[in-house]
């Protein structure tokens, strides 16, 4: 089918400016101020328990088969984020496991309202599969900010690459949410603020499809390219070789090239700022030192009823610092360690007395 019947029922107008998601590290700075050399928390990572019908080859899965206990509560979690607010966190943010939208009611209805009510806006990444009107209004009035994952541009590569999706129903989605959400009129460093961004996650059959998708996110959305993490089903030679093979080097070059902010969705001090500035913590209340590294639940504490401000800010600054003499060791500083060729050393380094 011919991309173009999809792109005539998107707004293609193109803007200069460039934009900034409200939510970013850029966009609190420049707000408040931020002290340099002592940098707290800004974000909960925090993984849910949300199955998903997509069939994506590339899903990371994170927290498959690890040995996982029960589920933290609703109202656990409420009290974690109680704590949050308390910490001066300023957003939850919802990537990891499964699709939110599946789950609105009973999950991330009441988690959002109680983020909301604890001063956090959230970060969402989702495919938008069981979006409705509804719920777009109530993230827009609860202040979410919402990254929808775009693959391809093409019904048949959106397929393939998600096994069950349909694509004019999620171009459908991103019209509605772009009617919802509205146009804002926030301008920070010369930026654009906008509450709303496109994530593709580059491989080998879009990559000749990135323009066309920008296009997409037009005026009012953060337009963001990752490339790809080895886990989950990308563990699969078959898979890799099928949907990276010998391209990984250019899909990070392109990943780097396209995006908005110059790599991920979020960035700090050229690190994401998921990790960097924040915590994160497994759908069972494991710590984790992002959403994805399943390897490090059970070592670095559980989140309790118990769990102090001080102990939350220590385990921040413990990460932060294990991070750092990574860095001193290495002479290097990767963006996202988990895809780093040396995540062994950084999780040797985490384990260190
Ligand atoms: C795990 S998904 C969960 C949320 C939702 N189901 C979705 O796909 O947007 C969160 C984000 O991670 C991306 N992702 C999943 N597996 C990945 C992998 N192996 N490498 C890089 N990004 C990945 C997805 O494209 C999505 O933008
Ligand atoms: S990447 Fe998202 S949509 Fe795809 S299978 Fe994984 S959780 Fe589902």
């Amino acid at each position: 089918m011919n991309p173009e019947r999809y792109e005539s029922k998107i707004e293609t107008e193109k803007s200069p400016a460039p934009k900034i998601l409200k939510g970013a590290p850029e966009f609190f700075e420049s707000r408040e101020g931020v002290e340099r050399e002592d940098k707290g928390p800004l974000y909960l990572m925090m993984n849910l328990e949300t199955k998903c019908s997509y069939r994506c080859p590339k899903c990371a899965l994170p927290g498959y088969r690890r040995d996982m206990n029960e589920p933290m509560s609703l109202d656990q979690r409420k009290k974690f984020l109680a704590k949050a607010g308390e910490l001066g966190i300023k957003e939850l943010v919802v990537v990891g496991a499964g699709e939110p939208t599946e789950h609105f009611d009973g999950m991330m209805k009441p988690i959002i309202e109680s983020a909301h009510q604890e001063g956090l806006g959230t970060i969402m990444f989702t495919t938008t599969s069981h979006l409705t009107r509804e719920q777009a209004e109530f993230y827009r009035d609860h202040d979410v900010s919402i990254f929808v994952s775009l693959d391809a541009i093409d019904p048949e590569t959106y397929r393939e690459l998600t096994g069950t999706g349909n694509l004019e129903q999620v171009l459908n989605n991103i019209q509605m949410l772009k009617e919802v959400y509205g146009q804002s009129e926030e301008v920070i460093n010369g930026k654009k603020v906008v509450r709303l961004g496109i994530n593709v996650t580059a491989v080998k059959q879009n990559m000749e499809q990135l323009d066309e998708i920008k296009k997409v996110a037009s005026d009012n959305m953060q337009f963001i390219v990752n490339f790809p993490i080895r886990r989950g089903k990308f563990k699969s030679d078959k898979v890799w070789q099928r949907l990276v093979g010998d391209q990984y080097d250019e899909l990070q070059r392109l990943a780097q090239d396209k995006s908005d902010t110059g790599g991920h969705s979020s960035i700090d001090e050229g690190v994401c700022s998921y990790f960097n500035r924040g915590i994160s913590v497994d759908v069972d209340g494991q710590l984790l030192s992002c959403g994805y590294a399943s390897e490090t639940a059970h070592s670095l504490g559980t989140v309790t009823d118990e769990s102090t401000l001080n102990e939350l800010e220590e385990h921040y600054r413990d990460i932060r610092a294990r991070y750092k003499q990574f860095t001193q060791e290495t002479g290097r500083t990767p963006s996202c360690p988990l895809r780093d060729e040396d995540y062994q050393g950084f999780l040797d380094q985490l384990k260190k007395e």
